[in-house]
């Protein structure tokens, strides 16, 4: 049995978002230490309240920490036509008890990786300002983050501009600093995300789970399926941050290669590209292990098990 892998969620729900937390609170080889909120696909105010929405219908008491409301330099961006108004339209929610915590998600984090032996792995599924601004504040942490795992990036297309993927895109300062800190990186891009396309079949395997969290699963799907396919013409989602979580529950379930990775923050037309050097031309040091490929079918699994996990007890709070 492989040990308990110890995580920070630093997330923008954000639809897939919301999956990748369901995943990461109920997974025999995941402790979720914090769950940490960052203005992304809606504004900050909502994306803590959607994180905090999702906790309470899975009923995990795991606490949520508001971080940065904005991007560290350019303007915000959301994703309100693929997410919502809301961030997480479409599944009906109880009324909300569950609030975020007094202390800034930055805080949290430099709190929690100081204390720490050095053995938290901090996930990115948003806009990576909180991560970034935490660094800068304290450098001791640095050295204190096992890995950090992002979804984000791609070595072809973007999903915003043709250069950019939208976490990138909103803050690629934030991600530059990240992707520089000398840490192990891993980059779940687009690449791979783009690979985990949430058919209406799939829907239907995950609503025979027949419990509250698959039907929170199925209520997201039903919204978020809906506007890939009008924005981007997709017959299924690409489950893009779920993926980051699931690659620690099974080590085997994504192929990397080692790349320098390089963030454009300098053009217009290109900026927040993640420029791969997936041949190794240019003869830099890597500076992430980057997926190139999923075991799709595996990922299903792994969804499928973690939702069979939760009782019945979700969704009635
Ligand atoms: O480009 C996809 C990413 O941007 C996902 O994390 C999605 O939730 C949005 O944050
Ligand atoms: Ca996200």
């Amino acid at each position: 049995m492989m040990e308990r892998q110890k995580i920070i969620l630093d997330c923008d729900p954000g639809h897939d978002d919301a999956v990748a937390i369901m995943l990461a609170a109920n997974s025999p080889q995941i402790e979720l230490l914090g769950v940490t909120t960052v203005a992304g696909n809606q504004t900050l105010e909502k994306t803590q309240k959607n994180a905090c929405r999702v906790l309470q219908w899975l009923g995990r008491d795991i606490p949520v920490y508001a971080g940065c409301g904005r991007p560290m330099v350019r303007e915000p961006r959301a994703a309100g036509d693929i997410h919502g108004e809301t961030g997480l339209d479409g599944p009906v929610f109880p009324p909300l008890h569950k609030t975020v915590e007094p202390e800034h998600a930055v805080s949290y984090m430099i709190r929690t990786l100081l204390a720490s032996d050095g053995d938290i792995i901090v996930v990115t599924t948003g806009p990576m300002t909180n991560l970034a601004m935490a660094m800068r504040m304290e450098p001791r942490i640095v050295e204190k983050i096992r890995r950090i795992v992002l979804m984000g990036g791609a070595y072809a297309n973007g999903n915003v501009t043709p250069a950019a993927e939208f976490n990138v895109l909103v803050d690629a300062e934030a991600a530059h600093v990240c992707f520089t800190a000398g840490r192990p990186v891993t980059m779940v891009g687009l690449d791979v995300t783009h690979k985990v396309l949430c058919y209406p079949e799939i829907v239907e395997r995950m609503a025979q789970v027949n419990n509250g969290a698959s039907r929170l699963f199925v209520d997201l799907m039903r919204h978020f399926c809906k506007t890939q396919k009008e924005v981007f013409g997709m017959e299924g989602g690409p489950l893009h941050d779920p993926l980051t979580i699931a690659s620690l529950i099974d080590p085997k379930l994504l192929t990397t290669k080692p790349m320098n990775v390089q963030i454009d923050l300098r053009s217009e037309q290109s900026y927040g590209r993640t420029n791969c050097d997936y041949y190794g031309y240019l003869g830099l040091p890597a500076t992430a292990d980057v997926a190139v490929d999923v075991d799709v079918p595996r990922f299903w699994d792994i969804v499928e098990d973690c939702l069979r996990r939760y009782g019945e007890e979700e969704g009635a709070t």
